[in-house]
Protein backbone atom coordinates (compact mmCIF):
# COMPACT_ATOMS: atom_id res chain seq x y z
CA UNK A 1 0.00 0.00 0.00
CA UNK A 2 1.40 3.64 -0.92
CA UNK A 3 2.17 5.94 2.11
CA UNK A 4 1.54 9.63 1.85
CA UNK A 5 4.17 11.78 2.96
CA UNK A 6 2.27 13.80 4.75
CA UNK A 7 -0.56 12.66 7.44
CA UNK A 8 -4.07 13.99 6.07
CA UNK A 9 -7.02 14.91 7.17
CA UNK A 10 -9.53 12.60 5.53
CA UNK A 11 -12.94 12.37 5.07
CA UNK A 12 -14.74 9.26 4.19
CA UNK A 13 -18.45 9.91 3.88
CA UNK A 14 -20.07 6.02 3.99
CA UNK A 15 -16.63 4.58 5.67
CA UNK A 16 -18.97 2.62 8.12
CA UNK A 17 -19.79 0.45 5.27
CA UNK A 18 -18.40 -2.79 3.48
CA UNK A 19 -15.88 -0.56 0.96
CA UNK A 20 -15.78 1.72 3.15
CA UNK A 21 -14.36 0.22 6.45
CA UNK A 22 -11.54 -1.12 4.44
CA UNK A 23 -10.62 1.85 3.00
CA UNK A 24 -10.36 3.46 6.20
CA UNK A 25 -8.30 0.69 7.47
CA UNK A 26 -5.81 1.27 5.07
CA UNK A 27 -5.90 5.21 4.57
CA UNK A 28 -5.18 4.83 8.73
CA UNK A 29 -2.49 2.25 8.23
CA UNK A 30 -0.27 4.72 6.06
CA UNK A 31 -0.83 6.92 8.67
CA UNK A 32 -3.63 9.51 7.85
CA UNK A 33 -6.51 11.18 10.23
CA UNK A 34 -9.48 9.67 9.34
CA UNK A 35 -13.35 11.02 9.71
CA UNK A 36 -15.86 8.62 8.61
CA UNK A 37 -19.32 10.00 8.08
CA UNK A 38 -22.33 7.44 8.15
CA UNK A 39 -25.63 7.00 8.64
CA UNK A 40 -25.42 3.29 9.47
CA UNK A 41 -28.07 2.80 6.93
CA UNK A 42 -26.36 -0.48 5.90
CA UNK A 43 -23.38 -0.50 7.66
CA UNK A 44 -22.44 -3.18 10.27
CA UNK A 45 -21.66 -1.70 13.21
CA UNK A 46 -19.04 -4.67 13.77
CA UNK A 47 -16.99 -2.81 10.87
CA UNK A 48 -15.88 -0.03 13.22
CA UNK A 49 -14.79 -1.77 15.93
CA UNK A 50 -11.04 -2.16 14.58
CA UNK A 51 -11.31 0.85 13.27
CA UNK A 52 -12.32 2.78 16.53
CA UNK A 53 -9.53 1.20 18.57
CA UNK A 54 -7.10 3.40 16.39
CA UNK A 55 -7.15 7.10 17.65
CA UNK A 56 -7.04 8.43 14.25
CA UNK A 57 -10.16 7.50 13.72
CA UNK A 58 -13.10 9.38 14.63
CA UNK A 59 -16.70 8.07 13.58
CA UNK A 60 -19.36 11.10 13.13
CA UNK A 61 -22.92 9.68 12.84
CA UNK A 62 -24.99 12.08 10.47
CA UNK A 63 -26.92 11.81 6.75
CA UNK A 64 -25.30 13.59 3.74
CA UNK A 65 -28.92 14.58 2.74
CA UNK A 66 -28.60 16.72 6.03
CA UNK A 67 -26.46 19.78 6.25
CA UNK A 68 -22.90 18.92 7.37
CA UNK A 69 -22.34 18.54 10.92
CA UNK A 70 -20.65 21.53 12.56
CA UNK A 71 -17.95 19.69 13.68
CA UNK A 72 -16.89 18.13 10.43
CA UNK A 73 -17.48 22.05 8.47
CA UNK A 74 -15.55 23.45 11.56
CA UNK A 75 -12.39 21.67 10.61
CA UNK A 76 -12.74 22.62 6.71
CA UNK A 77 -9.72 23.89 6.35
CA UNK A 78 -7.51 21.27 7.31
CA UNK A 79 -9.56 18.27 5.22
CA UNK A 80 -7.31 17.62 2.66
CA UNK A 81 -8.97 14.32 0.62
CA UNK A 82 -13.30 13.94 0.71
CA UNK A 83 -13.97 10.11 -0.40
CA UNK A 84 -17.74 10.13 -1.16
CA UNK A 85 -19.01 6.53 -0.82
CA UNK A 86 -22.15 7.30 0.81
CA UNK A 87 -24.83 5.11 -0.26
CA UNK A 88 -26.67 1.89 -0.03
CA UNK A 89 -25.29 -0.17 -2.89
CA UNK A 90 -27.46 -3.55 -3.07
CA UNK A 91 -30.95 -3.50 -4.59
CA UNK A 92 -32.95 -4.67 -1.71
CA UNK A 93 -31.21 -1.51 0.28
CA UNK A 94 -31.28 1.12 -2.18
CA UNK A 95 -35.31 0.32 -3.35
CA UNK A 96 -36.23 -0.06 0.34
CA UNK A 97 -36.47 4.02 0.30
CA UNK A 98 -35.61 5.13 -3.46
CA UNK A 99 -36.11 8.43 -2.34
CA UNK A 100 -33.50 8.61 -0.12
CA UNK A 101 -31.06 6.83 -2.61
CA UNK A 102 -31.54 9.76 -5.35
CA UNK A 103 -31.06 12.01 -2.37
CA UNK A 104 -27.96 10.62 -1.25
CA UNK A 105 -26.49 10.55 -4.54
CA UNK A 106 -27.83 14.27 -5.99
CA UNK A 107 -27.99 16.27 -2.43
CA UNK A 108 -25.66 14.43 -0.20
CA UNK A 109 -22.90 14.79 -3.35
CA UNK A 110 -23.43 18.27 -3.24
CA UNK A 111 -23.15 18.98 0.05
CA UNK A 112 -19.88 16.91 -0.13
CA UNK A 113 -18.66 18.85 -3.02
CA UNK A 114 -19.32 22.08 -1.77
CA UNK A 115 -16.84 20.73 1.32
CA UNK A 116 -14.20 19.99 -1.10
CA UNK A 117 -15.12 23.50 -2.64
CA UNK A 118 -14.50 25.22 0.77
CA UNK A 119 -11.85 23.96 1.68
CA UNK A 120 -9.43 23.06 -1.34
CA UNK A 121 -10.23 18.99 -0.44
CA UNK A 122 -9.41 16.54 -3.35
CA UNK A 123 -13.08 15.09 -3.90
CA UNK A 124 -13.26 11.12 -5.33
CA UNK A 125 -16.56 9.80 -6.27
CA UNK A 126 -17.34 6.10 -6.13
CA UNK A 127 -19.63 5.68 -9.05
CA UNK A 128 -20.58 2.46 -10.54
CA UNK A 129 -20.75 0.10 -13.50
CA UNK A 130 -24.92 0.35 -13.01
CA UNK A 131 -24.21 3.86 -14.87
CA UNK A 132 -23.92 1.81 -18.46
CA UNK A 133 -27.15 -0.28 -17.90
CA UNK A 134 -27.69 -3.21 -19.59
CA UNK A 135 -24.74 -2.72 -21.82
CA UNK A 136 -24.47 -3.23 -25.59
CA UNK A 137 -21.35 -2.28 -25.42
CA UNK A 138 -19.06 -5.01 -24.05
CA UNK A 139 -16.86 -4.87 -22.08
CA UNK A 140 -17.67 -1.18 -21.01
CA UNK A 141 -14.85 1.36 -21.86
CA UNK A 142 -15.74 4.65 -20.25
CA UNK A 143 -16.79 6.33 -22.91
CA UNK A 144 -19.47 3.94 -23.81
CA UNK A 145 -22.79 6.02 -22.41
CA UNK A 146 -25.01 3.37 -21.13
CA UNK A 147 -28.05 1.82 -22.14
CA UNK A 148 -30.58 2.81 -18.77
CA UNK A 149 -33.71 2.79 -17.70
CA UNK A 150 -34.36 5.73 -16.22
CA UNK A 151 -38.52 4.54 -15.27
CA UNK A 152 -37.52 1.33 -13.62
CA UNK A 153 -37.24 0.51 -9.87
CA UNK A 154 -33.00 0.86 -10.26
CA UNK A 155 -33.18 4.08 -10.94
CA UNK A 156 -33.42 5.82 -8.10
CA UNK A 157 -29.69 4.26 -8.31
CA UNK A 158 -28.49 4.13 -11.40
CA UNK A 159 -29.51 7.96 -12.40
CA UNK A 160 -28.68 9.16 -9.05
CA UNK A 161 -25.09 7.99 -9.70
CA UNK A 162 -24.86 9.66 -13.25
CA UNK A 163 -26.39 12.98 -11.48
CA UNK A 164 -23.72 12.79 -8.78
CA UNK A 165 -21.27 12.17 -11.70
CA UNK A 166 -22.61 14.82 -13.94
CA UNK A 167 -22.64 17.47 -11.13
CA UNK A 168 -18.77 16.77 -9.77
CA UNK A 169 -17.50 17.12 -13.51
CA UNK A 170 -19.27 20.39 -13.64
CA UNK A 171 -17.37 21.15 -10.23
CA UNK A 172 -14.74 20.20 -11.79
CA UNK A 173 -15.34 22.12 -15.19
CA UNK A 174 -15.98 25.26 -13.49
CA UNK A 175 -12.56 24.84 -11.36
CA UNK A 176 -14.51 24.64 -8.25
CA UNK A 177 -13.07 21.42 -6.49
CA UNK A 178 -10.56 18.88 -8.24
CA UNK A 179 -12.39 15.75 -8.87
CA UNK A 180 -12.05 11.97 -9.29
CA UNK A 181 -14.63 9.80 -10.55
CA UNK A 182 -14.55 5.82 -9.58
CA UNK A 183 -16.50 3.54 -11.52
CA UNK A 184 -16.60 0.46 -9.52
CA UNK A 185 -17.78 -3.04 -10.59
CA UNK A 186 -18.53 -6.14 -8.08
CA UNK A 187 -16.83 -5.69 -5.52
CA UNK A 188 -16.57 -8.28 -2.47
CA UNK A 189 -14.73 -9.46 0.81
CA UNK A 190 -15.54 -9.75 4.07
CA UNK A 191 -17.18 -6.75 5.99
CA UNK A 192 -20.17 -7.53 3.09
CA UNK A 193 -23.61 -7.38 4.47
CA UNK A 194 -25.13 -11.08 4.55
CA UNK A 195 -28.75 -9.77 4.43
CA UNK A 196 -27.88 -7.60 0.95
CA UNK A 197 -29.15 -10.20 -1.77
CA UNK A 198 -25.75 -9.60 -3.50
CA UNK A 199 -24.99 -12.86 -5.46
CA UNK A 200 -21.54 -13.60 -3.70
CA UNK A 201 -22.72 -12.98 -0.18
CA UNK A 202 -25.90 -14.94 -0.89
CA UNK A 203 -24.00 -18.01 -2.48
CA UNK A 204 -21.31 -18.58 0.59
CA UNK A 205 -23.82 -17.80 3.26
CA UNK A 206 -26.38 -20.29 1.65
CA UNK A 207 -23.67 -22.82 1.20
CA UNK A 208 -22.13 -22.00 4.80
CA UNK A 209 -26.01 -22.82 6.35
CA UNK A 210 -26.81 -25.39 4.02
CA UNK A 211 -29.68 -23.70 2.80
CA UNK A 212 -31.04 -24.14 -0.74
CA UNK A 213 -29.12 -21.94 -3.58
CA UNK A 214 -30.59 -19.39 -5.22
CA UNK A 215 -29.42 -18.51 -8.78
CA UNK A 216 -31.34 -16.08 -10.72
CA UNK A 217 -32.06 -16.61 -14.30
CA UNK A 218 -30.17 -20.05 -15.59
CA UNK A 219 -26.75 -18.76 -14.03
CA UNK A 220 -24.88 -17.79 -17.51
CA UNK A 221 -25.19 -14.17 -17.13
CA UNK A 222 -22.07 -13.03 -16.33
CA UNK A 223 -20.44 -10.45 -13.75
CA UNK A 224 -16.49 -9.70 -12.88
CA UNK A 225 -15.60 -10.06 -9.12
CA UNK A 226 -13.33 -8.01 -7.78
CA UNK A 227 -11.55 -8.84 -4.37
CA UNK A 228 -11.80 -5.39 -2.21
CA UNK A 229 -8.50 -4.76 -1.00
CA UNK A 230 -7.71 -4.79 -4.69
CA UNK A 231 -10.34 -2.03 -5.05
CA UNK A 232 -8.71 -0.03 -2.46
CA UNK A 233 -5.95 0.03 -3.71
CA UNK A 234 -7.71 1.40 -6.93
CA UNK A 235 -9.49 4.08 -5.43
CA UNK A 236 -6.17 5.53 -3.45
CA UNK A 237 -4.06 5.21 -6.46
CA UNK A 238 -6.92 6.80 -8.31
CA UNK A 239 -7.10 10.04 -5.13
CA UNK A 240 -3.80 10.16 -5.24
CA UNK A 241 -2.69 10.24 -9.05
CA UNK A 242 -2.12 13.73 -10.92
CA UNK A 243 -4.58 12.71 -13.88
CA UNK A 244 -6.39 14.93 -15.38
CA UNK A 245 -9.63 14.18 -13.02
CA UNK A 246 -12.60 15.01 -15.84
CA UNK A 247 -12.47 11.45 -17.04
CA UNK A 248 -14.53 8.49 -15.16
CA UNK A 249 -12.02 5.67 -14.37
CA UNK A 250 -13.21 2.50 -14.48
CA UNK A 251 -12.06 0.02 -11.26
CA UNK A 252 -13.65 -3.54 -11.43
CA UNK A 253 -11.81 -7.29 -12.69
CA UNK A 254 -11.72 -7.46 -16.07
CA UNK A 255 -11.99 -11.12 -15.66
CA UNK A 256 -15.45 -13.12 -16.68
CA UNK A 257 -17.08 -15.52 -14.96
CA UNK A 258 -20.65 -17.08 -15.25
CA UNK A 259 -22.45 -16.98 -11.92
CA UNK A 260 -22.91 -20.96 -12.34
CA UNK A 261 -18.56 -21.00 -12.32
CA UNK A 262 -19.22 -18.75 -9.23
CA UNK A 263 -21.10 -21.16 -7.94
CA UNK A 264 -18.66 -23.91 -8.74
CA UNK A 265 -16.16 -22.04 -6.72
CA UNK A 266 -18.06 -21.21 -3.80
CA UNK A 267 -18.80 -25.32 -3.54
CA UNK A 268 -15.35 -25.80 -3.98
CA UNK A 269 -14.38 -23.95 -0.46
CA UNK A 270 -17.67 -25.08 0.78
CA UNK A 271 -19.24 -28.04 -0.21
CA UNK A 272 -23.04 -28.47 0.13
CA UNK A 273 -25.05 -31.02 -1.09
CA UNK A 274 -28.27 -28.21 -1.38
CA UNK A 275 -30.43 -28.03 -4.17
CA UNK A 276 -30.41 -25.38 -6.69
CA UNK A 277 -33.32 -23.27 -6.82
CA UNK A 278 -33.89 -21.23 -10.10
CA UNK A 279 -35.45 -17.89 -9.52
CA UNK A 280 -36.49 -15.21 -12.45
CA UNK A 281 -33.99 -12.88 -13.28
CA UNK A 282 -35.06 -9.48 -11.55
CA UNK A 283 -36.09 -6.48 -13.61
CA UNK A 284 -33.37 -4.67 -15.91
CA UNK A 285 -31.08 -6.73 -14.45
CA UNK A 286 -28.27 -6.37 -16.62
CA UNK A 287 -27.15 -9.82 -19.00
CA UNK A 288 -23.26 -9.08 -18.81
CA UNK A 289 -20.75 -6.75 -17.20
CA UNK A 290 -17.24 -6.65 -17.96
CA UNK A 291 -14.93 -3.94 -17.66
CA UNK A 292 -12.71 -2.79 -20.05
CA UNK A 293 -9.77 -1.36 -17.15
CA UNK A 294 -7.23 -0.27 -20.27
CA UNK A 295 -7.43 3.27 -18.32
CA UNK A 296 -6.41 2.15 -14.96
CA UNK A 297 -3.80 0.09 -16.12
CA UNK A 298 -2.50 3.07 -18.18
CA UNK A 299 -2.84 5.90 -15.71
CA UNK A 300 -2.85 4.21 -12.47
CA UNK A 301 -0.91 1.21 -13.18
CA UNK A 302 -3.50 -0.55 -11.36
CA UNK A 303 -5.36 -4.58 -12.01
CA UNK A 304 -6.96 -6.54 -9.58
CA UNK A 305 -4.10 -9.35 -8.02
CA UNK A 306 -6.26 -11.37 -5.92
CA UNK A 307 -7.43 -14.93 -8.10
CA UNK A 308 -10.90 -15.24 -7.31
CA UNK A 309 -10.91 -18.64 -5.32
CA UNK A 310 -8.27 -16.90 -3.24
CA UNK A 311 -10.46 -13.97 -2.82
CA UNK A 312 -13.75 -16.35 -1.91
CA UNK A 313 -11.72 -18.34 -0.28
CA UNK A 314 -10.84 -15.43 2.46
CA UNK A 315 -14.48 -13.91 2.06
CA UNK A 316 -16.16 -17.62 3.17
CA UNK A 317 -13.72 -17.99 6.24
CA UNK A 318 -15.14 -14.01 7.34
CA UNK A 319 -18.42 -15.20 6.85
CA UNK A 320 -18.17 -18.20 8.55
CA UNK A 321 -16.54 -16.80 11.63
CA UNK A 322 -19.84 -14.45 11.67
CA UNK A 323 -21.85 -17.14 11.88
CA UNK A 324 -22.95 -17.22 15.44
CA UNK A 325 -26.62 -18.63 16.79
CA UNK A 326 -28.11 -14.99 16.66
CA UNK A 327 -26.62 -14.61 12.81
CA UNK A 328 -27.48 -17.81 11.89
CA UNK A 329 -30.72 -17.15 12.86
CA UNK A 330 -30.84 -13.68 10.81
CA UNK A 331 -29.35 -15.24 7.64
CA UNK A 332 -31.98 -18.47 7.94
CA UNK A 333 -34.69 -16.32 7.83
CA UNK A 334 -33.37 -13.83 5.31
CA UNK A 335 -31.88 -16.68 2.49
CA UNK A 336 -35.72 -17.92 3.28
CA UNK A 337 -37.53 -15.08 2.28
N1 LIG B 1 -19.86 -3.09 -3.62
C1 LIG B 1 -19.95 -2.96 -4.93
O1 LIG B 1 -19.86 -3.97 -5.66
C2 LIG B 1 -20.11 -1.60 -5.56
C3 LIG B 1 -20.24 -1.54 -6.96
C4 LIG B 1 -20.39 -0.29 -7.55
C5 LIG B 1 -20.39 0.86 -6.79
N2 LIG B 1 -20.27 0.78 -5.44
C6 LIG B 1 -20.34 2.03 -4.68
O2 LIG B 1 -19.37 2.04 -3.65
C7 LIG B 1 -19.90 2.69 -2.49
C8 LIG B 1 -19.75 1.77 -1.29
O3 LIG B 1 -20.48 0.57 -1.55
P1 LIG B 1 -20.53 -0.63 -0.49
O4 LIG B 1 -20.61 -1.88 -1.26
O5 LIG B 1 -19.48 -0.46 0.53
O6 LIG B 1 -21.99 -0.38 0.12
P2 LIG B 1 -22.46 -0.31 1.65
O7 LIG B 1 -23.96 -0.26 1.59
O8 LIG B 1 -21.83 -1.39 2.44
O9 LIG B 1 -21.86 1.07 2.12
C9 LIG B 1 -22.51 2.29 1.94
C10 LIG B 1 -22.34 3.08 3.23
O10 LIG B 1 -22.96 4.36 3.05
C11 LIG B 1 -23.79 4.64 4.18
N3 LIG B 1 -24.85 5.54 3.71
C12 LIG B 1 -25.84 5.28 2.84
N4 LIG B 1 -26.60 6.38 2.64
C13 LIG B 1 -26.05 7.36 3.41
C14 LIG B 1 -26.39 8.70 3.65
N5 LIG B 1 -27.43 9.30 3.06
N6 LIG B 1 -25.62 9.42 4.52
C15 LIG B 1 -24.55 8.85 5.15
N7 LIG B 1 -24.19 7.55 4.95
C16 LIG B 1 -24.93 6.83 4.09
C17 LIG B 1 -24.29 3.28 4.64
O11 LIG B 1 -24.72 3.27 5.98
C18 LIG B 1 -23.05 2.42 4.41
O12 LIG B 1 -22.21 2.44 5.54
C19 LIG B 1 -21.35 3.05 -2.80
O13 LIG B 1 -21.44 4.41 -3.15
C20 LIG B 1 -21.68 2.19 -3.99
O14 LIG B 1 -22.63 2.80 -4.83
C21 LIG B 1 -20.16 -0.44 -4.80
Amino acid sequence: MMRADNPKLTLVAGGAGFIGSHLCQALLDRGDHVICLDNLQTANPDNLGELERNPRFEFVEGDVIQPLPPGIIARAGRIRRIYNLACAASPPHYQADPEHTMLTNVIGTDHLLRLAEMSGARFLLTSTSEVYGDPEMHPQREDYRGWVNCTGPRACYDEGKRAAEAMAFDFARMNRAEIRVARIFNTYGPHMNPDDGRVVSNLICQALTGSPITLYGDGSQTRSFCYVTDMVEGLMRLMESDIDGREPVNLGNPEEFTISVLLEVVRDIIPTRAAVQYLALPIDDPRRRKPDIGRARLLLRWEPQTPLAAGIAKTAAWFAGQLDTEKLRIKERVIAA
